[in-house]
């Protein structure tokens, strides 16, 4: 494997994810927090970040912690390469940001099959001026003469720019010269051998161990619990909680699906135990804590009823246990996530996480691989709490019904006119206001719903979608006409930042 050191860039995941689509396994962990280099380490990678290294208190690392194993800086990695080998790293006149060509100046195996001058991204505010004496330049830019350089005796190398990012179209070419050329890691890392590797791994932990798990009818759980039933079978015990909260008719599609899956499941309707919990609640956070809350209670009590079970199964996927770098303390909690806040005491369960070392779009391919359906793996992101943040105010059953109606039609429009996989996540809020409008001759004084479609890669941040005109104007007729009590309609174009995916 290869390890990448997180100095606090903003895209040191997509590093890790050109290496795994290389079919090398990685690892990313913070500069200060190394893990043991064992035998399983063929290389190393050092990550950008945000601080310079001319200043005193800037992030640094043993280099001779690595031996003789190949390194690679990036940007960050590269200027630390050569300032601690003593060469020179000045602030550069201007911010170096954006497209530039890069043209070898030395024969290197790190620039092997690269075109003459590809396109490379630059993003960084220091230069390296003078290399260091055992360093000899490889690469060079317009405007950067220090693009590439490699060590003359060892396998260091260090670049200024970001392979990473599609941007730099041979990028990848690069990594893989890294990883497997000067590395010699084995591109071993698909979903069969991580599927046949983790089912056994699984039945030598859990034996004839009984496992409760959670389906919430999202991709990762449902992977999860497919992945660990081929392991164990029958002693996979899942359940699937009816929170009142769910897209239209969603509960009973879901638990179709399960069931000709083979998994053991047990649908809980417990909508009403939700309903009486929101009562009265109109604070978002209060909302999401009973939500939380009364989940948890149900789970729990669920997971009473099966006998002698020992372990707690999740589906928490690789991006959720990156432990990350704090450069400048920790950020704000903007909105309190993720619904189950830690487990209630008294359930003393073992946890096991299958999915806990993929990237998403790994855990669709392992679900690929596994025979779960396309439209488990391709459904949008949903938030735990539901349709519980999406109807702004109070919850009452008949609000649940409006937005479940006017949510069908929306969510039925875009797989109707293929767009529902250009879309990352699409959903409508019941906004709480109403308005004058006028139908036939009557004059209404109904309910505004908003919708909502965002592009995005990880939900950090996300942009509108563009839908065609056509399209908005045909759903938005079709929620006025079929839905009561909805006379207006109005679609969001804010980003995020500075606004949120969700309303509340
Ligand atoms: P925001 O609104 O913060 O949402 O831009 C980012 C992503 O997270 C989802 N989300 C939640 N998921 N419990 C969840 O499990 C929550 O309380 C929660 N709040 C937001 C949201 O749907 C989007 O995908």
């Amino acid at each position: 494997k290869i390890l990448i050191l997180d100095f606090g860039s903003q895209v040191t995941q997509l590093i890790a994810r050109r290496i795994r689509e290389a079919q090398v396994y990685c690892e990313i962990h913070p500069f200060n927090h190394i893990p043991e280099i064992d035998e399983s380490v063929k290389g190393i990678i050092l990550s950008g970040s945000p601080c310079s290294v001319r200043d005193e208190d800037s992030p640094r690392v043993d280099l001779s912690l690595f031996g003789s194993l190949p390194i690679l800086g990036i940007c960050y990695g590269a200027q630390l390469l050569a300032h601690q080998g003593g060469g020179s790293v000045q602030a550069s006149g201007h911010r170096e940001y954006g497209r530039a060509h890069m043209t070898s100046v030395k024969e290197s195996p790190l620039l092997k099959g690269l075109s003459a001058t590809g396109q490379v991204w630059m993003s960084h505010g220091d230069t390296i001026m003078e290399l260091p004496s055992e360093y000899e330049l490889i690469g060079s830019t317009e405007t950067v003469r220090v693009a590439a350089f490699a060590h003359i005796s060892k396998p260091i190398f260090g670049i200024q720019f970001h392979p990473e990012v599609t941007h730099s179209t041979e990028g990848s070419i690069l990594i893989k010269n890294f990883i497997v050329g000067i590395c010699g890691c084995a591109q071993t890392w698909t979903s069969d051998s991580f599927v046949d590797r983790t089912v056994s791994e699984l039945q030598a932990k859990l034996g004839n161990d009984k496992v409760v798990l959670g389906l919430s009818g999202g991709v990762d759980s449902s992977v999860a619990a497919v992945l660990l039933h081929r392991a164990i079978g029958k002693n996979l015990y899942c359940i699937f909680v009816d929170n009142g909260l769910l897209r239209k008719d969603e509960f009973e599609q879901v638990l179709a699906s399960y069931e000709t899956l083979g998994l053991n499941v047990k649908g809980v309707n417990s909508k009403q135990r939700f309903y009486d919990a929101l009562k009265g609640l109109t604070d978002p956070e209060d909302k999401r804590k009973a939500i939380g809350k009364t989940f948890i209670e149900v789970f729990d009590e669920e997971a009473h009823l099966i006998e002698g079970v020992s372990w707690l199964g999740q589906g928490t996927i690789y991006p959720d246990k990156i432990e990350s770098v704090s450069l400048k303390g920790p950020s704000a909690t903007i909105k309190s996530h993720h619904n189950v806040g830690g487990l209630p005491d008294f359930m003393k369960l073992k946890v096991v996480e299958p999915l806990d070392a993929l990237f998403k779009d790994e855990v669709r391919l392992v679900g690929k691989t596994l025979g779960v359906p396309k439209d488990i793996l391709g459904r949008h992101p949903f938030p735990g709490p539901g349709l519980g943040i999406r109807i702004l105010g109070d919850i009452t059953p008949a609000k649940v019904d409006i937005l479940q109606k006017v949510d069908a039609i929306f969510i039925n429009g875009l797989k109707e006119d293929g767009l529902y996989d250009q879309v990352w996540q699409a959903g409508a809020i019941l906004l709480p206001i109403q308005s004058v409008g006028v139908m036939g001759d009557e004059r209404t004084y109904e309910q505004v719903v908003a919708l909502r479609a965002v592009s995005s890669v990880d939900g950090m941040t996300a942009d509108w979608c563009h839908l065609p005109y056509e399209f908005l104007g045909r759903i938005s007729n079709e929620i006025i006409n079929k839905v009561k009590g909805v006379n207006r309609v109005v679609y969001d174009i804010s980003s995020k930042p500075p606004a949120t995916i969700e309303w509340e």
